[in-house]
């Protein structure tokens, strides 16, 4: 009377396994790597198997090697944190953020986009308009009068598919999104894809594709993660950081930040970081439209060019925490932004983040560049492949 029941269980448990087994071998079409093992599997997606569950839900992941710890989420194939040891050893996590999904998930206007992924086109374009053989396409205005970073329902606020996790010397994590037809008012579907890497002891490399399947489109992907390499609770800004950015020349902006379409030297300006210099020592000297001042400019990158398509962006090096990072890019601008624009906002345990608290290297196409011929195309056709690649280098300097 007793024995029967937890028999019955037994059998019940091995039935629960075996249908789980068959779930995830039967869920995917590519490789899986789960709890260490690599699981492969032809055929579609099951639907309700395990690895459906875990990889197409909203959820966090994580890469790791050494002291180098990183979380995303496949929420807007968003970095979420990034931690790393300091020159005592001393570990933080360097990456502004939020310590729930549902407040990546939020859609307010007025989001920062904290470590997100950032499309169909990232920065302003103006008038929220451009035109692509002959046909006009009008997008969502979310700032003023033009549009930024994708629209109202960018990449950044979609749920991206995990299609591999793999672990080993170079762990990685590679997410897609299929982004349809008139999509935020954008042309022609589009398959996109984010492939974060730890490609180095200390080093995370992000590869970015977008392939349009029917019509030619405007794409332009960026991270849009907000360091702050002192650790986003050490409760110290960026003034005191020293910033260097490769670039000779920059792109002036009228009040709304949109580029006047000159291409002007920085050299005798407040906005030369050509050889290193402290953030702060030039924040006020800037003709900055925001409250408070700070850096919010497109470098037109010129650093030199290795072979495999990578040149310098830009450098930081925190004095107090002696860490320093480096950002490698194939894109032709990088945009510095000191998160002027930040007010309050409640960040990871409660933590509040200010104007400053962190600074941004959004390596990218030049903002509008869809409407300013002069400017490096952003126009991908079918048969084309969109791909950008960046390598952010971290290392202790005293
Ligand atoms: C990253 O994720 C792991 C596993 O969920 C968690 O233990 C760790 O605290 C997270 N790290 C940070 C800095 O949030
Ligand atoms: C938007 O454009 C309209 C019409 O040109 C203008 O009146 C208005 O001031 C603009 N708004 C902003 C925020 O620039
Ligand atoms: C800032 O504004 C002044 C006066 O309008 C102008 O002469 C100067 O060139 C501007 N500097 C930059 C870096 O835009």
């Amino acid at each position: 009377m007793v024995k029967l029941p937890s028999i019955l269980l037994y059998f019940l448990c091995i039935l629960v396994f075996i249908h789980l087994c068959k779930c995830q071998a039967s869920s995917q079409g590519k490789k899986w790597e789960l709890n260490g093992r690599t699981l492969e599997r032809k055929g579609k997606l099951g639907g309700h198997g395990h690895p459906y569950r875990r990889f197409n839900a909203p959820n966090f992941f994580q890469l790791r090697r050494g002291d180098l710890h990183i979380n995303l989420t496949n929420w807007g194939a968003t970095l979420v944190s990034l931690t790393l040891p300091d020159a005592k050893g001393h570990l933080a996590d360097v990456l502004l953020g939020y310590d729930y999904l549902a407040s990546y998930m939020k859609a307010s206007s007025s989001r920062p986009y904290f470590g997100a992924l950032v499309g169909r086109v990232a920065n302003r374009i103006k008038d929220g308009e451009f035109t692509i053989n002959g046909k006009t396409y009008q997008l969502p205005k979310n700032d003023g009068n033009n549009t930024l970073h994708g629209g109202l329902t960018g990449f950044d606020n979609v749920l991206w598919k995990v299609r591999e996790q793999r672990s080993g010397r170079k762990p990685s994590i590679k997410f897609t999104y299929h982004s349809f037809d008139g999509e935020q008012g954008f042309p022609g579907d589009l398959d996109v894809s984010a492939t974060y890497t730890i490609s180095g002891d200390m080093e995370l490399r992000l590869d970015l594709e977008a392939v349009p399947r029917n019509k030619a489109t405007a794409v332009s992907l960026i991270n849009h993660a907000y360091w702050n390499l002192a650790g986003e609770s050490s409760g110290r800004d960026i003034l005191g950081n020293s910033v260097t950015i490769w670039a000779s020349h920059y792109t002036p902006t009228d009040s709304q930040l949109i580029p006047t379409g000159q291409i002007l030297p920085v050299n005798g300006t407040p906005l030369d970081l050509t050889k290193e210099v402290i953030v702060g020592s030039r924040i006020n000297k800037l003709n900055s439209s925001e409250k408070p001042p700070g850096f919010d400019h497109n470098y037109v990158l010129d650093g030199p060019k290795l072979k495999n398509g990578l040149r310098p962006g830009a450098r930081m090096k925190d004095h107090w925490s002696s860490r320093v990072m480096e950002v490698w890019t194939t894109a032709p601008g990088m945009q510095f932004y000191t998160s002027n624009n930040l007010k309050d906002t409640v960040g990871k345990g409660g933590v509040i983040y200010k104007a400053h608290s962190a600074f941004c290297f959004e390596s990218q196409a030049f903002p509008n560049a869809v409407n300013q011929p002069k400017f490096p195309s952003v126009i991908v056709k079918p048969g084309q492949i969109y791909k950008h690649t960046m390598l952010f280098k971290f290392s202790v300097e005293k």
